[in-house]
This record gives structure tokens, sequence and C-alpha cells, in this order.
């Protein structure tokens, strides 16, 4: 849907992809922290403090009750792997990997990241289309960076990491309350396709995450589905990231500054990830509001954050919300928050960097694009 830029979106999931939603968002986290929407029959939480109470609510969950996989994805390969992700599950039997995903996330070098990404970037073409180079980049880079990282055998030539680029970015698209069926079944055949790759974790840090996960009595292919559960959760998020920032060097007076200010400058006025979703597990009190057992809960980070900007009158120069745990930003909050924002940032700041050094100009980027269709992800898609 193309949305008139000059009017407010008509609700909180037109705004991931209206081209200024943050005055409403605002206005949203003022007016109605937190509140029903009738026509997405959803709970709404927009307010900073509310959207902080969902996610460390012990009753608000990932997924639906009796509902652990999408209906469109049970009983095939793309449900047994959804099944063995740790952001698609609560509860204590996926704690232990948690904690080790978290803390061996956090031992990664920002260097080594960059490094990855850097390294990465030769097995991808720059064309002379250079829209079509920078979408193609924005999705695929952080994957195989991940994948170099993790020991997984993408890095080893163009069409491999190329090949499992593309699936993973299908499974991830099958994963969308807006996918069809054509993008179901292409979900389904590459979550079958990936769960048969070679792992060989031969990097320092990937055999240690296996040896501590091993250690902690976790299963191998538990250990092995969340290690593409990495390369699923950072393929939309960060290709969000590296294409509004590009957005955001095509703006006046941004072109000077290192990627790393421009990167986390973005993660604060322009973020990728704008909305979660929440399920009641039982009835409770939510915000001072009772809630039914199955209600579900639109969590708007993005408005959250763009409030707190505003109330705080926080300068966008200081770079503070990408701090882990703060407060409840692109990268969420509570249980759930992501382990990997710090790796999300460095792929980011190296994938553009890269892009640049090729001759990519965002201006010209600038000049055309909308945004992928997307009910929680702001992607740029350069045209
Ligand atoms: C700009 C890029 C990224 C953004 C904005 C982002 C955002 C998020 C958000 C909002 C969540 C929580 C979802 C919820 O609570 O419902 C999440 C979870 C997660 N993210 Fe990220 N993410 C990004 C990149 C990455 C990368 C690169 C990795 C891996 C290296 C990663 C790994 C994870 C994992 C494993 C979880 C699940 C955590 C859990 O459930 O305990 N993310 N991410």
């Amino acid at each position: 849907m193309i949305l008139d830029p000059t009017k407010p979106p008509p609700d909180p999931l037109a705004a991931v992809t209206h081209r200024d939603p943050y005055r409403y968002y605002r206005e949203l986290a003022r007016q109605q922290p937190f509140h029903r929407d009738a026509m997405l029959m959803l709970w709404v939480a927009a307010g900073p403090a509310e959207v902080a109470a969902v996610l460390s609510h012990p009753a608000c969950r990932v997924r639906p009750p009796g509902q652990p996989v999408p209906p469109p994805l049970a009983q095939s390969p793309a449900g047994t792997l959804f099944a063995r992700l740790i952001r698609m599950n609560d509860g204590q039997r996926h704690a232990p990997l948690k904690a080790v995903l978290q803390r061996q996330l956090a031992t990664l070098d920002g260097d080594d990241v960059r490094a990855a990404a850097s390294a990465s970037a030769r097995l991808l073409p720059v064309t002379d289309d250079h829209a079509a180079t920078a979408n193609r980049w924005a999705s695929a880079l952080p994957v195989i960076a991940i994948a170099r990282l993790l020991g997984f055998t993408a890095t080893d030539d163009d069409v491999t990491a190329s090949r499992i680029a593309a699936q993973i970015g299908s499974f991830a698209a099958a994963m969308s309350p807006l996918a069809g069926p054509a993008e179901i079944n292409a979900g389904i055949d590459a979550a079958a396709s990936l769960q048969t790759l070679p792992l060989r974790a031969d990097t320092p840090w990937a055999k240690a995450l296996c040896a501590e996960a091993r250690a902690a009595g976790v299963d191998d292919d538990a250990i092995a589905a969340n290690l593409l559960g990495l390369m699923v959760q950072g393929c939309e998020a960060t290709a969000g990231l590296i294409g509004n920032t590009l957005l955001w060097l095509a703006g006046d007076a941004a072109g000077a500054e290192d990627p790393s200010t421009t990167v986390a400058k973005v993660l604060r006025s322009d973020p990728p990830i704008h909305n979660t979703r929440r399920f009641m597990a039982e009835d409770a009190l939510v915000c001072g509001v009772p809630l039914r057992r199955g209600d579900g809960i639109l969590v708007l980070l993005a408005a959250a954050a763009a409030s707190e900007l505003e109330v705080e009158n926080v300068s966008a120069n200081t770079p503070t919300l990408a701090k882990r745990g703060e407060r409840a930003g692109t990268f969420g909050h509570g249980a759930h928050r992501c382990p990997g924002d710090a790796v999300a940032a460095a792929l980011a700041e190296a994938s553009v960097s890269a892009l640049l050094a090729r001759g990519i100009e965002p201006a010209a980027l600038a000049r055309a694009y909308r945004y992928r269709p997307s009910l929680n992800a702001r992607i740029p898609h350069f045209l």
C-alpha cells in the first residue's frame, strides 16, 4: 500500500512503512499509551513505561497460547526450525541456550565483526544498477558475515553465499503475517535446505559457543537451529538499519561523520524494527487493564523510543539508546531483548562503509525508494 506521506498513518501497523511516522508515534505515546485498537483487534502499548511493562510482564508471551508455531508453517521443516528458536519461545527449557548466546554474542569483538563483513563484501558483485546493488547488499551481507563468524560454509564461494542468504531471507519472509502461499512454500523449502547445511563451527568464537552450549546440556539440533536463528534475526532488521543509514547519509550535513556515529543516530531516530507482539498466557492486569488469556498486544518500540527522545529532549547526538537494557528501543526490552545489538551496529557500519567505498551514492539512492511491505520492519527498497 502506498501511503500519503502528508497524512498521518491510519494505524500503528501502517506507520512502519510511512515516510514520517514519528510525530504520529509521539502523539500516540502521549495520548493513548495503552489502548485497544478495535480495527486491529489488538491492544496497543505505545508509551515508554507501558512498552517496558508489557515486555517484562510474566503473562505476556511471544506466542499465542496453544500455538507455538504459526499455522501455515506447522508440520513443516519451517515449523520445526521455528519451534526451536529462543526468540519464539518462553520458559525454562530454552534458558540455558539463551544465556550462552547472550554471553557469547557479548564477547564478539566489533573489529572482528567489521572484518567479517568486509571480507564477505568481496563475494557480492557491484553492478551499474546501484539501487539493486544496495538492496542486495543490505539483505545479504549481514547474513553472510554472520555465517562467516559462525563457520557455516556460506562463505566458501559467491554462489553458496548468495544461496544461503536468499534462503535465510525466504525463511524470514515466511514468518511474516503478510506471507502468501508462494512465500510460505519458499520459506518451507528454504528451512528444509538450511537444516542440512554443514556447520563446521571452525572459528574460535563458534567453537566456544558450541562447547559452552553442549556443556550446558543443550542438544545439537537446538544449537544448530539457533545458529541459523542468528542469521534469521540479523537478516531483515540489519537490512533496515543499513538502508535507513544510507537514507540518513543522503540528508544534509551527515556525510563527514564516522559510520558508527551515523548508525547510532539512525538507531535512535529512524530505527529498523518498529514493533513486536505479545500474547496473554492467562488473564492478568497489564498496565492497570484486565486482559484475557489469548489477547494480543502490539508493542510499539518505535513509539516508545520517539516519545522518550522528545520527553527527555535528548540530543540525537547522544548515543544512549543502544546501550543494553536501558530502555525499550528498537532492540526491545526484558527477557527477549536483542543480544545482537552491538553485532548489528558493527555489521551496518561495515556494510555502509563498503558500499560507499565502491561508489554507491546515498543521495542518488534517496531519490527513489519505497519501503518493503512489512508490519514491523522499516526496510528501504531502492528503485
Ligand atoms: C538492527 C538490527 C537488529 C534489530 C533492530 C534487532 C531487534 C530485535 C528485537 C526487537 C528483538 C526482540 C523481539 C521481541 O522481544 O519480541 C530481537 C531479538 C533477537 N535478536 Fe535482534 N535485532 C537486530 C539484529 C540482530 C542480529 C545481528 C542478531 C544476531 C547476531 C540478533 C539476534 C537476536 C536474537 C537471538 C534475538 C532473540 C532473543 C531472545 O528471544 O532471547 N539480532 N532483536
